[in-house]
């Protein structure tokens, strides 16, 4: 297995754990959506460790003192339709005041290539952070486009955060975005001949919707 100086693989016991759960074909649509809420949040830790913080004064019930705060609205969390929404819950769940931008980008099942079909996002500014959410990094096309999309209309703080990435995912994007870091909770074998990942989990869009 390469190693990619753009990813990070979240390591923790918990993460392996859902992540096996995740995967099984016998895992029901319920549990499904359940679990990738919760590696959101899981995830949600790791992915905001470098964030901005600043001093605040609070009054306990003894005295006045100093604690620390971050600026959520300064984050913009950009779930790819469809997938992506289900990350979105769990991230926002830890940080509630993260804005929310959606793209729609849909892989067209012939060529493999993203067609976008929706686009509405919070203004792209510099200083914004952005987390790209998408379950799957399988070929990048998703990815990528939404992140040239991105940048193309401003935006220069991204990063990208999926449960599930191929290698030739994390590849072309580290040839087509080098600044932009991905963090993904497992990191697979390779696609098939259909673009999907394996061992991977199948359509995670259709297993969160009950898409059959
Ligand atoms: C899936 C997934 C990613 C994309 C990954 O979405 O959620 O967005 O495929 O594949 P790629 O890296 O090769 O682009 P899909 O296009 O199936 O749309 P959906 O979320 O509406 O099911
Ligand atoms: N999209 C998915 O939902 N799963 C894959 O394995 C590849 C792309």
């Amino acid at each position: 297995m390469p190693a990619f100086a753009n990813l990070t693989v979240v390591d923790h016991p918990l993460i392996r754990h859902k992540i096996g759960l995740l995967r099984a074909a016998t895992t029901p649509k319920k549990l499904f959506g359940e679990l990738v809420d919760e590696l959101s949040m899981l995830m949600a830790y790791e992915v905001t460790r470098g964030l901005e913080e600043h001093d605040v004064e609070i009054e306990t019930p003894l005295e006045r003192t100093v604690a620390r705060a971050v600026v959520g609205q300064d984050l913009v969390v950009v779930p790819i339709l469809r997938a992506g929404l289900g990350m979105a819950v769990g991230f926002l769940r830890v940080l509630p005041t993260a804005r929310v931008g959606h793209v729609g980008m849909s892989r067209d099942e012939e060529s493999l290539e993203p067609v976008e079909y929706y686009y509405k996002v919070p203004h792209h500014d510099e200083v914004r952070r952005f987390i790209v959410l998408d379950p799957m990094l399988a070929t990048g096309g998703s990815a990528l486009a939404t992140i040239s999309g991105l940048k193309e209309r401003g935006a220069r703080r991204i990063v990208l955060m999926c449960l599930v990435a191929a290698p030739e995912g994390v590849g072309a994007l580290a040839a087509a975005h080098p600044d932009v870091h991905v963090y993904a909770a497992a990191l697979d074998r390779e696609l098939n001949a259909a673009g999907y990942i394996l061992p991977g989990l199948g359509d995670a869009g259709d297993r969160l919707f009950g898409t059959t």
